[in-house]
């Protein structure tokens, strides 16, 4: 019985490391798996999207190399945490007329807090 009960505990530790290390990358995944295919977090790595390295308090249309549309360019807004948000929620209420297609948006609120809080930490 004794050594059932050790051979179980072996068998279930990856399981409780790879949960651990799940919860700690939430907001890694979301990113990866609703911005990815158009935006990289890395300085200078433009894509489809503008690189979104120290996007927090960075002002909008302004990565550098990118060919944004009018009207990201002329909003005047300087990204927050707050106009992220409703921005990742609804592209074009925030943003008229933007050329972030065909992506329509991030409808779960928890979601993009995560992807908010992600690209807070600014990683590289
Ligand atoms: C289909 C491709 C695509 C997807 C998916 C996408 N974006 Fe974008 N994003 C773009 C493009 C293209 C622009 C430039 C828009 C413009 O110039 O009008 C942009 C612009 C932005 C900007 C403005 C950047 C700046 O420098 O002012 C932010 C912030 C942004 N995206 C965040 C996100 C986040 C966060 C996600 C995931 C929730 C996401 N985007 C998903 C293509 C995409």
């Amino acid at each position: 019985m004794r050594k059932l009960i050790a051979g179980l505990a072996i068998a279930a530790s990856p399981f409780f490391v790879q949960a651990a290390l799940a919860e700690g990358e939430g907001g890694q995944e979301a990113f990866n798996n609703n911005c990815r295919t158009c935006h990289s977090w890395k300085e200078g790595d433009n894509r489809l999207g503008p690189n979104l390295h120290g996007i927090i308090g960075r002002k909008a249309g302004t990565a550098e190399g990118f060919n944004y549309s009018g009207a990201v360019k002329s909003s005047g807004i300087t990204w927050d945490e707050a106009s992220l948000d409703k921005f990742i929620a609804n592209p074009n209420g925030l943003i008229p007329n933007n050329n972030m297609k065909p992506f329509s948006g991030v409808g779960d609120a928890n979601t993009r807090k995560q992807i908010i809080d992600f690209l807070k930490t600014n990683p590289n």
